[in-house]
């Protein structure tokens, strides 16, 4: 368990930190959240965290402003609190509290909750480890471009893969993959790497974006496009990307091995290139 967290303005023992039973978080999933890696102390990609968290702030009308230096200055506090030198901040705006009705008041006052998390990620090495993985549908709502904590139909996805002993659930919608319950998906089919569009179906990753980044320097065609269940199935190689999972193979799907079970070159060298500029910013 982490020793501290941070609500609104203070720093507190993880065991206190608690907001009211009336916070709309709590009560209306209206709340939206960043989930940021922290990789030899460095935070990976936070410009784009913060860009995105902007956004759904933004895209909810949850009127809460924060300074990029001031938040830094509390993670790495944190960071330094809590011993988290490789693991994860998790990050939470809440619209505040108020008594229970499905509208908000004007006035209403933001919650700010972080702490962190320490965590071994999967990373390329002799440890790197390839995973399988389920398809269900996708129960979610249309705007899943908002970061928002209303996860449930994730949450049921994520749990029938954990009963299927199964790492992650492949969304699909109409027969096409969206991402995944906490991931974004991408398949390698003849030298084109091709991932879902960034529009309101899926979660802008930032991983992704990052990733989007990368493989200008490499000969490997991007291709932005939504792709069937049956091209998942046929896929040279299949990966998932997160802050919480970085570049994972995807061995398996259901039934069906990908690359005979086996890690992908191509998608070796990416997390290799992925990790490599975590490192060297
Ligand atoms: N999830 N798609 C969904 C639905 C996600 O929840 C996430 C991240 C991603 C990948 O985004 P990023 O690369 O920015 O982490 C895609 C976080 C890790 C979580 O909820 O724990």
């Amino acid at each position: 368990m982490p020793n501290f967290a941070y609500i609104n303005n203070k720093f507190l023992s993880f065991k206190n930190a608690k907001v009211h039973i009336e916070d709309r978080g709590l009560q209306f999933a209206d709340s939206v959240y960043e989930v940021i890696a922290v990789l030899h102390g460095n935070l990976i990609d936070l410009d784009f965290h913060l860009k995105r968290l902007r956004n759904s702030l933004k895209e909810l009308d949850i009127k809460y402003k924060f300074n990029k230096n001031e938040l830094k200055k509390i993670f790495n506090k944190l960071l330094n609190k809590n011993n988290t030198f490789n693991g994860i901040i998790y990050l939470q705006i809440t619209r505040g509290v108020q008594y229970r009705e499905h509208k908000y008041e004007d006035k209403i006052k933001p919650n700010l909750i972080i702490y962190s998390r320490n965590k071994k990620f999967n990373l390329p090495g002799k440890d790197f480890k390839g995973v399988n993985t389920i398809t269900h549908e996708d129960l979610r709502w249309k705007r899943r471009d908002i970061k928002t904590v209303n996860l449930l139909p994730n949450i049921i996805a994520a749990n029938k893969a954990k009963k299927m002993k199964a790492y992650e659930a492949i969304l699909l919608q109409n027969g096409k993959v969206t991402e995944g319950t906490s991931s974004n998906i991408w398949i390698i089919k003849n030298n084109n790497l091709i991932t879902h569009p960034a529009n309101t179906d899926i979660l802008k990753g930032v991983t992704r974006t990052s990733i989007l980044n990368i493989i200008k320097k490499t000969s490997l065609k991007l291709v932005e496009k939504s792709f069937t269940h049956k091209q998942l199935l046929d896929a040279d190689e299949v990966f998932l990307s997160s802050s919480g999972s970085f570049i994972t193979p995807i061995l398996k799907i259901d039934k069906k091995k990908i690359n005979n079970g086996k890690i992908g070159n191509i998608t070796l060298k990416l997390a290799e290139m992925y990790t490599k500029s975590c490192m060297h910013g």
